[in-house]
């Protein structure tokens, strides 16, 4: 019986993600600007930016920290960022690819510690980057990949300044585009909900590492494969604590429109209750406990946090100048 039930969820699952999640969140849509003119390497435009950004007021002369670039899972760098803020900020820059030549199903693309591990290992073997003191950018669950770099990767020197982009911070509670309230999306968040439990499914979650199901609290501490450790909710542990609390500065964005990350205010670390409304960052048990040092970032102004308009991944050079550059020069 057991079995019948798991192959019917493997089923449905699997035609679910077909339509919704690995269309979604594998094979995204960009529909930003920004991404949509270097994508097509219009080296051009990037030009004309980094006038922009020369002529209000950057000095290039002293040299950023160096910046390492973290693009969505399997984006296989396309935004070419790092190219742009490696010159305007006169720093090395490096956009490291994961998981780009994996395939779903084959592997399990979003295990966020398998490919931190990997990210790791490349990061501390770059001359640059091996010591620590370099800032990180990251876009949507580079984010999360960040967050494993800090917490879980050693360097003698602490990460300078991270910056997250629509991250799914303190976990994703419905599947993207479909909501809770029609019947199509509460039967999706139903099945995973579900699954969650099942370790050897955990393949076929993309977002098992971060699924945080507001009603069953219990059950996310028990079988969250990343984040309730990574939020030290569980096995706690001061080091991770420590190394948030060594960083420089604090860069939290999130869209106002954005309808991958559900809800769209965990990109500032809020979560739903079981009601699925949004309890603010600063009622969490996370920030209360100061569980990793967000409590104490805020308070000696460590952090901040801004909202951009639009929805999930739409920015330009204009935001990226005014609003993220100042942060990486910190
Ligand atoms: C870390 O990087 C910053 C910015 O580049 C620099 O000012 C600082 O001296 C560096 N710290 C160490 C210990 O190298
Ligand atoms: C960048 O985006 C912002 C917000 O959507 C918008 O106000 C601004 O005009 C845009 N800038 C450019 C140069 O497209």
């Amino acid at each position: 019986m057991k079995i019948i039930t798991v192959l019917l969820f493997l089923t449905i699952a699997n035609l679910c993600y077909a339509s919704s999640w690995q269309e979604e969140l594998l094979r995204p849509k960009y529909e930003s600007t920004y991404a949509e003119s270097v994508a097509s390497n219009d080296y051009f435009n990037m030009e004309k930016h980094r006038e922009e950004a020369f002529s209000s007021g950057f000095q290039t002369k002293v040299p950023s920290a160096p910046v390492l670039v973290l693009e969505p899972m399997q984006h296989a760098c396309q935004f070419r960022i790092y190219n742009y803020i490696g010159q305007v900020l006169n720093t090395y820059s490096r956009c490291i690819e994961v998981a780009t030549d994996e395939w779903w199903i084959i592997n399990k693309p979003y295990d966020i510690s398998r490919h931190g591990e990997d990210l790791c290992k490349q990061v501390q073997s770059d001359e640059v980057f091996k010591n620590g003191n370099f800032s990180i950018i990251s876009f949507s669950d580079g984010g999360m990949l960040a967050r494993y770099l800090i917490e879980y990767c050693h360097f003698d020197q602490p990460i300078r300044n991270v910056v997250t982009m629509g991250a799914p911070l303190n976990g994703v509670s419905a599947i993207s585009h479909q909501k809770r309230s029609s019947l199509f999306g509460s039967i999706l968040d139903w099945i995973v909900d579900k699954l969650i439990k099942y370790e050897f499914m955990d393949r076929f979650i993309i977002a098992a590492d971060y699924w945080r199901d507001p009603r069953n609290v219990d059950g996310y501490l028990h079988y969250s494969r990343f984040l309730a450790e990574a939020n030290n909710e569980v096995n706690f542990d001061e080091d991770r604590k420590d190394a948030w609390m060594h960083i420089n500065h604090g860069l939290f964005v999130k869209w106002e429109d954005d309808t991958t990350i559900i809800p769209k205010e965990s990109s500032h670390w809020a979560i739903y209750d079981q009601h699925f409304e949004v309890i603010d960052r600063h009622d969490t048990i996370l920030f209360q406990q100061d569980l990793i040092g967000l409590q104490t970032l805020e308070k000696n102004e460590q952090t901040s946090y801004i909202t951009l308009p639009g929805d999930h991944l739409k920015f330009n050079f204009t935001q990226i100048n005014d609003l993220i550059l100042p942060t990486l020069r910190m």
